[in-house]
């Protein structure tokens, strides 16, 4: 008699996304490495005023990457529930610099306390992607950079209208 099968393995990859770049793309898709289904979560309350709203975070990213197993999200609250939640069992996060890390690992080990059965994974991004950051991406655009390596064509066009150049 056979096994029966593994459930599904659930990855989620929180985040504000604001907006999305080709940094999270990456990270996305070094993440189905391991994972059957990525969920990105995106927070509804981001610390700082966001450029992009909620919805529009949200479609901006269900834009930027068509992969039939991925699940685009918004959360409130806290992340440990959600991750529940949804039955991940993998919180996926982005290291590209010793800077992130005192933040990141204070928040792997808040979450592991909240949610013992999900485990932190960081995951490094592609060599020249490292610098990049949302925060970088809405700099540039403002000032009417040249954002087309950055992101995705979308995520560009609605820089662009946003900040009317
Ligand atoms: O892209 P960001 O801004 O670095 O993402 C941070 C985010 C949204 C993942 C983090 O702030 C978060 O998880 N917020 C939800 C509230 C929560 O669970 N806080 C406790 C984490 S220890």
């Amino acid at each position: 008699m056979s096994p029966p099968p593994l459930p599904p393995r659930v990855a989620v990859y929180p985040g504000s996304f604001d907006p999305i770049t080709r940094g999270h793309e990456d990270l996305v898709r070094r993440a189905f490495t391991f994972a059957d289904k990525v969920v990105v979560a995106v927070a509804v309350n981001v610390a700082k005023q966001p450029l992009f709203t909620l919805d529009e975070r949200v479609a901006l990213i269900k834009q930027a990457i068509t992969e039939p197993r991925l699940e685009v999200r918004a959360f409130d609250g806290l992340l440990a529930e959600f991750a529940r939640m949804v039955g991940a069992s993998v919180i996926v996060r982005g290291l590209r610099a010793v800077s992130d890390f005192e933040y990141e690992f204070q928040m792997a080990l808040m979450n592991r306390n909240l949610a013992p059965g999900v485990e932190t994974v960081f995951l490094v991004p592609a060599f020249d992607l490292t610098y990049l950051s949302s925060s970088l991406v809405r700099e540039v655009a403002r000032f009417g950079g040249d954002v087309s390596q950055l992101v995705h064509p979308a995520v560009r066009q609605a820089l662009k209208q946003k900040f009317g150049r």
